[in-house]
């Protein structure tokens, strides 16, 4: 029976007999074939769902560890910037360790299932008229001033945590992918996954490890352009982010694996957002999309190779934002009275057919 990431992966872990193993039975997310994809791309592609863990995004994995640590230590408080996924997750782990949480998002930027979580698992939460790099940088400088734990991905057990994703898919494979392509904002979890895959190589669990393709949203594309962005914008909220604070470790993943970070345009991310949904029945949240944008540009460009095997990494559950779901389809429901006939109408058929 699966027990959570901490038990699970005790022996990867920097735990101590000390260490509460809190769980939500986090992590142990379905690596699921896309089929219609793969056709197309005439590639092996699978999706690494991780838009099914407990709060429904990749910050679990982390958070779970970042929150025990912080229990170990004997803080009280922990605290994050967010563009909603980290909030969500913190709330949900401080709820269930019984710690305070503070979380400081940007005003009206993050998607309304994140604010609703972050409110419901009783965090405390502060919208700043500003991005999520200025939370941040708040973030930091109260945390070092004050005994309240950080727990953004700078937080260095969150990283330890995220890093059971890459084993897990290398466990369902059998060895690392060819290609591990993966949204990035603030690029903790890119780094997170190729410190994984150099680890699960140094065990002996997989002879071969993947070239790693970060893909940044256009409007937010820090890494790809060589320079901060002060204004990031982007549909996808998540990585609406202009000076990714694992800037370095990412660029290090890229060049180390032979990969590269790209960005793709919001209108790339869109399609893939319902061509993901449409076509694989996978509804996963903006950002997550921006990994299938980026593999689809690849191809457009000639740049995968024919049965190249390739894990996208789905980092949240498109649950989360219903409005953004809404607005990009042109369809709306057809409202008709309560009567069978104009139903059956509605849906192309008459009566008695
Ligand atoms: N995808 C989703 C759904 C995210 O929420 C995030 C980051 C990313 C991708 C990018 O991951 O930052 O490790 O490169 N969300 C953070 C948050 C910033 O506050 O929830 P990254």
């Amino acid at each position: 029976m699966w027990q959570g990431l901490l038990r699970h992966y005790r022996s990867y872990l920097p735990l101590t007999d000390d260490t509460p193993l809190i769980t939500l039975l986090e992590g142990n997310t379905p690596l699921i074939y896309a089929e219609r994809l793969s056709d197309m791309l005439e590639a092996e592609v699978y999706f690494k769902f991780e838009g099914l863990n407990p709060t429904g995004s990749f910050k679990d994995r982390g958070m779970v560890m970042a929150v025990a640590k912080a229990m170990e230590e004997g803080s009280r408080t922990i605290m994050c910037a967010s563009t909603g996924n980290t909030s969500a997750s913190a709330a949900a782990y401080a709820a269930r360790a019984g710690l305070r949480c503070i979380v400081l998002i940007p005003n009206k930027k993050i998607a309304v299932g994140k604010l609703a979580q972050a409110v419901i698992y009783g965090a405390e939460v502060i919208a700043i008229d500003g991005n999520f790099d200025q939370a941040l940088k708040f973030v930091r400088e109260i945390t070092s001033s004050y005994p309240i734990t950080l727990v953004n991905s700078v937080n260095p057990y969150r990283i330890e945590g995220q890093k059971t994703a890459a084993f897990e898919v290398c466990d369902a494979l059998g060895e690392a992918p060819d290609i591990l392509a993966i949204p990035v904002g603030n690029a903790g979890n890119i780094a997170a996954y190729w410190k994984g895959f150099k680890e699960y190589r140094e065990r002996g669990k997989t002879d071969t490890l993947p070239k790693m393709w970060g893909f940044e949203a256009e409007g937010a594309a820090a890494i790809t352009k060589g320079q901060v962005i002060e204004h990031p914008e982007t549909v996808a909220t998540a990585i609406r982010i202009g000076n990714p604070a694992s800037w370095e470790k990412a660029a290090a993943a890229a060049t180390e694996s032979a990969g590269f970070i790209g960005m793709v345009s919001d209108e790339d991310i869109l399609e893939a957002y319902r061509f993901m949904a449409a076509e694989e029945g996978v509804f996963a949240e903006p950002a997550s999309a921006a990994s299938v944008a980026g593999v689809l540009k690849q191809h457009r460009e000639g740049k995968l190779q024919p049965g190249d095997r390739v894990v996208c990494v789905i980092t949240g559950n498109g649950l989360k934002d219903p409005d953004t779901a809404i607005d990009a389809v042109s369809v709306t429901p057809k409202v008709v009275s309560g009567n069978l006939s104009e139903v059956l109408q509605a849906i192309g058929v008459e009566r008695g057919d």
